[in-house]
Order: structure tokens, then sequence, then C-alpha cells
């Protein structure tokens, strides 16, 4: 048996939030945020009106990527808390109608996991090896790396044993072994780590570097782009055919639990059709619409990126994803105020170009209307409903970010998007904990976002987002159907779905409107006289 798409699913048009469980809310009081904290948000997030929740990793690490380096699968990081508070804080989303999404980390272990350590003790040629990619060295002595890939945080991709002419392959940082996905044993473990979280009752999972597990054959050199996020990804480390056969394996141990289970691919590939292929009907049942987070404010390309992912995913009859913004790329309202509003920088400091903060958000503002009109299921990240920029100007002693320290500074990394939130413009921490403490500086402007501001202000980002996501419960606009309407300008991006018709204006100069209703606008003074303003945009139904 396998996951289908055909019946309409909950992951077909939900609306899923992501935690960052570190930055989210802090019970504990140590500057890391934990699940006491997510249970004590429930309210403020089925308030929002979310379907789900996927949290980043909590499980346990030694954190030299913030989580996305495990070292016990099946255990909660005491920084985050216990198994029984993973319990507590499941049970409060279920009992308030949102689902539970896990991170699964597959392509690597920690250095600190017992099967890494266990390798290390081992000889040359051991089984206790043969669960990672060790080769000897190319040279006469085993000293140079085994082939010239580099890391996707910098620097070389493989690092020496000690002593040895052995290497072993990192994709990401020498604290992250990759796992040979070839052999057997691997294959079972993660069958069993997926079980493990199933039982306990989670809905889905999200799986980490999904194109990355399977290497070519040989590991050739590779001359090209290494670069994670753009390009593509054609090297030999990424996208290989065989990567599929883990997932049609996945959907069969899904299955086990009931039909309602689902997994999402984190696969930075391109063109969407090569990211459909991993929600084919027998393997995962969504992935990350990335290509849509990489669009430029540019209403041709937006268009243009809309179709071709509603038809690449509607070829394989999964649904498609929006995303704007996650933990590895600078918050959309801050990419919306720069001089080439959507580039994405790899982080932002105080010697880059600053974002124009208001205008920033204003586009922001605009296009969530966009993003939460179209059919599909869209993903948030923690922050975004605040209208949340980055920390743009961040000291570099305070960067944690392992691509900050392993290019010396010269990619700035991805701490900017992970500052701890502002809950209460007053308090300690802005309200993230009663102590103060943060493991990232929050910038004074955090004060202007804060929740407790914007829950009683009608005008508010927050405000603007509770009542998008009612309306579009209330219309089924995530199972709905796009139609464009004859947009009367270049700069215009006009569609229905259903009742609702989504005017957005990309432009500096206003736009007429057509006759009828404004159900929505992103700003209290987007639409004057049957005119919608410049970097705006509004919801309208029929009279
Ligand atoms: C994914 C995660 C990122 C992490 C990397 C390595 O891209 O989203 O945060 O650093 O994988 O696990």
């Amino acid at each position: 048996m396998t996951q289908q798409h055909s019946r309409p699913q909950w992951w077909h048009h939900a609306v899923i939030y992501q935690i960052y469980p570190r930055s989210f809310m802090d019970a504990s009081g140590d500057g890391i945020g934990d699940l006491n904290g997510v249970t004590q948000r429930l309210d403020y997030l089925a308030n929002l009106g979310v379907d789900a929740l996927w949290l980043s990793p909590f499980y346990r690490s030694p954190q030299a990527d913030a989580g996305y380096d495990v070292a016990d699968y099946r255990d909660v990081d005491p920084l985050f808390g216990t198994l029984e508070d993973f319990n507590a804080m499941l049970s409060g989303a279920h009992e308030r109608g949102m689902r539970i999404i896990v991170d699964i980390v597959p392509n690597h272990t920690s250095s600190e996991h017992v099967w890494f350590q266990q390798a290390l003790a081992s000889p040359s040629g051991s089984q206790e090896r043969a669960r990672y990619i060790f080769r000897e060295g190319r040279g006469e002595n085993g000293e140079q790396p085994p082939n010239n890939w580099q890391s996707v945080f910098g620097g070389p991709a493989w690092t020496q044993v000690p002593g040895e002419r052995e290497w072993y392959l990192h994709l990401f940082d020498t604290s992250q072994p990759d796992l040979d996905w070839h052999n057997p044993e691997v294959l079972e473990e993660f069958d069993n780590v997926l079980r493990f979280w199933l039982k306990r009752g989670v809905d889905g999972f999200r799986i980490d570097v999904a194109h990355g597990m399977i290497k070519a054959p040989g590991l050739p050199d590779w001359d090209g782009s290494q670069a994670m996020i753009e390009g593509g990804n054609p090297g030999p480390m990424w996208d290989q055919d065989e990567v599929h056969d883990i997932y049609r394996r996945w959907n069969r141990v899904l299955t086990e639990f009931g039909h309602d289970r689902m997994m999402v691919a984190e696969a930075w590939v391109h063109p969407p059709s090569k990211t459909a292929r991993y929600v084919r009907f027998d393997e995962m049942q969504q992935a990350f619409n990335f290509d849509y987070l990489l669009t430029p404010w540019d209403a041709d390309r937006l268009k243009d990126v809309i179709d071709t992912s509603l038809e690449s995913y509607g070829a394989v009859g999964a649904p498609t994803t929006w995303v704007m913004s996650n933990h590895d790329s600078v918050r959309h309202a801050s990419r919306l105020g720069l001089s080439r509003p959507g580039a994405r920088p790899n982080g932002i400091d105080a010697d880059s170009e600053q974002p124009d903060e208001a205008l920033g958000l204003r586009r922001a503002r605009a296009l969530i209307m966009l993003t939460l009109a179209l059919p599909g299921s869209a993903y948030l990240y923690q922050g975004e409903e605040l209208g949340l920029p980055d920390h743009t100007t961040m000291p570099d002693h305070y960067r944690q970010d392992p691509t900050f320290h392993r290019t010396n500074g010269e990619q700035i990394g991805r701490d900017g998007c992970r500052v701890p939130l502002p809950w209460y413009a007053d308090a300690p921490a802005f309200g993230f904990n009663t102590t103060g403490e943060s493991w990232l500086p929050q910038p004074e402007n955090y004060a202007r976002y804060a929740a407790d501001r914007q829950l009683e202000n009608a005008d508010s980002t927050l405000e603007l987002y509770r009542r998008l996501l009612a309306l579009r419960h209330e219309h089924g606009l995530g199972h709905g159907e796009l139609v464009w309407q004859e947009g009367s300008r270049s700069d215009v991006l006009s569609l229905s779905n259903g009742a609702v018709t989504l005017v957005l204006n990309l432009g500096e100069t206003p736009v007429a409107l057509p006759e009828a209703e404004v159900a929505i606008q992103s700003v209290p003074e987007a639409v004057e006289e049957g005119q919608l303003a410049g970097n705006a945009a509004v919801w309208l139904t029929s009279r």
C-alpha cells in the first residue's frame, strides 16, 4: 500500500507554521527556546489559525549546526526538555486541532552519534566505518582529500582521520559526517526512527537535505557550483535517481500507521518539474517550493513560477506548497526592502546595504495576500506573522552559524533570521523568557514588532495574518482553483480563486480596481477612491 495523493488529505491545503525551537519561546529561562515554551504558546498559534506546526530539530545534539547535527534521533536534548515535554506539546497541539511535523536529518549524523564514535574507534574496512563514507586520501600517503568536493558551509567536504590515510565525507560541517545510504543497516535504522516518532503520534516529517543522501558512484570530482541553495544542484552529490528508492520505502513505513501521515522534502533542485519527482504518488507528499521563495519582486516572474509550480506538482497529483521564508534565508520582510527586492543574500550585516524597513514590511504584507490566495499548502516561518525583519546589524562576535566561521566571515550566514521572537515590548528579552537571556541578541527595533503590541491593534500585521487565514479557510482557497484575470499593467497581478479576487500592485503608482467589495487590504490606506496603491494588495469579493 502506498500513501496516495488521490483522496484530498489535510496536507493538500494546510497552512503550516515553522517553529525554530531555539528562538520561539523559552520557558526555562536559559536563553534558548524549548518545548515547554511551545506548549505555552499553543493558544496563540491556534488563535492565529494555522493547521499544523513543523518543529526544527530538538533531538540530542552538540548543537554545532543548531541541532541539524543529531547525536540521538530518539531523544529530546535537555536544552529543549524531555520526551514527556514533547508528549505534552503534541497532545496540546492535537487538542487544539493542529498537527505536528518533526524534522528528520538523515543525510548525516553528529560526529558525537554513537555510530560515528564506533567508526572512529574501528579499523578501516570495518562494519562500523561502512555506515559512513570513509575513503583513502589521494597522494602517496593519502595526504590529499579523496576528491575535490567542497562543503556547503565552506572549506573541503572531507576531514582526515588523525594519523590515517582515510578521510570521511561531510557535505556540511566536519561535525556532520554523511551516512552511506547504500548500507542496509542505515536504511533499517531510519525506518525505525520514523516508526518511533509515528508511534508517538506525529503527523509528518520534514526531510532535511532530501536531495543529498545518495552520491554518484565513484564520487567523481566536480568543478561546478557547490552552493546548495541556488543553481539547481546538478553536481554528483545531489539529486541522484536512487534517492527516490528511499522515499518509496519510507512511504510504505508511513502507511503502517494509516493514511494520514506525510513527508515534506527539503530538496533544493530546479526546475519544479525535478522537485515534483520527490512527490510522485508513492514517494513524499509535499516538497518546499523554493523557486517561489527565490522569486524577486516582479509580476511576470511571480506569475511564471506560480504557473510552472501548479503545472509540475499537478502533473504528479501533489499539492503545490508556497514558502517565503525559513531558518536558512534572510526573512522576506528584509529581502523585499533591498534595492534589488527579493535578491537572496547569504545574510545581512552592518557593512551590507541596509534594507528599507518600512518598504520591506509593506511589500511583505502585500505578498502574503498573494501567497494565501493561492490553492495548495502554505508554509509560514515563525515571526513573519509579526512582520519581523532580520537582525541586520548583528555584531560578528555573536554569530554561531558554521557558515560564517568556515568561510572566515566571507558568508555572513543565517543567524540574522534566527533571532528569538519578541512577545512583549516592555519585558526582558521582549518576553522570550523572564530572565532576559537570549542566545542571539535581539535588535532594538523588535520592540515595535512584539506580539502584545499587535494583538490589540486591528491594523497590525498579526491581525492581517489572522484575518487572511480565517478568510482563506472560510472560502476554501486551499482547495480552490486559480484563474488569472486580465491585468491592465505589467506590474500588477490579478487572479481569482472562487469568490475571492486578489489584486497585487508591485509597482509604485496606483491602479484602478474593478467594482467589488473590499474583503481585506494589505495596509489600511491600500484602497482609496477605487484605486489600489503601489506595493499593496487587496482581496475583493463579488457584491
Ligand atoms: C538543511 C537545514 C539547514 C542545515 C542543513 C544541514 O538545509 O535546513 O539549517 O544547516 O540542512 O543539515
